[in-house]
């Protein structure tokens, strides 16, 4: 079946068939690579990407239920090919990332947090409590939670809040 969404601000169009997961359709047919796959049981968050600015798992969709729909991949976060986003530099800069196979899911899964906390200090409790659906298989999860604050602070302030 034929189908026709925005992936990134790009409009994009594919054949699928009705068992092809969103992931996949992602990965092997468009190489947004971003994306990742770490488990088969929608548990490890790699897959997370945005749809119509909130997250999901990627995995537990299929393709065809993305039709017409508006999406975010990892791909498309960063304002240039030479800038990072200020959620990416954060994990840069706190060592938020380890083997890096999680990394796109968890940023992924904190600009949604971020969003949903707007105008709020995400403290420490918080971000735990929303990381629950991602997994980081290095169990770095001390660099990642201190990126995340430290992303969102860096957001309100491009953002021209606090
Ligand atoms: S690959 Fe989607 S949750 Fe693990
Ligand atoms: S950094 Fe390796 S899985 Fe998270």
């Amino acid at each position: 079946m034929q189908i026709s969404l925005t992936i990134n601000g790009k409009q994009h169009s594919g054949d699928v068939e009705p068992r092809t997961l969103l992931v996949e359709f992602l990965r092997y047919q468009l190489g947004l690579t971003g994306t990742h796959v770490g488990c088969d049981t929608s548990q490890c968050g790699a897959c997370t990407i945005h749809m119509n600015g909130k997250s999901i798992k990627a995995c537990t969709l299929l393709a065809a239920q993305a039709d017409g729909q508006d999406l975010t991949t990892i791909e498309g976060v960063a304002p240039s090919a030479t800038e990072l986003h200020p959620m990416q530099e954060a994990f840069r800069e706190n060592h938020g990332l380890q083997c890096g196979f999680c990394t796109p899911g968890m940023i992924m899964s904190a600009l949604a947090m971020v969003e949903r906390h707007k105008g709020e200090d995400l403290d420490e409790k918080t971000i735990r409590e929303e990381l629950e659906g991602n997994l980081c298989r290095c169990t770095g999860y001390h660099g990642i939670v201190k990126a995340i604050a430290a992303g969102a602070k860096a957001m309100q302030a491009s953002q021209g809040g606090a």
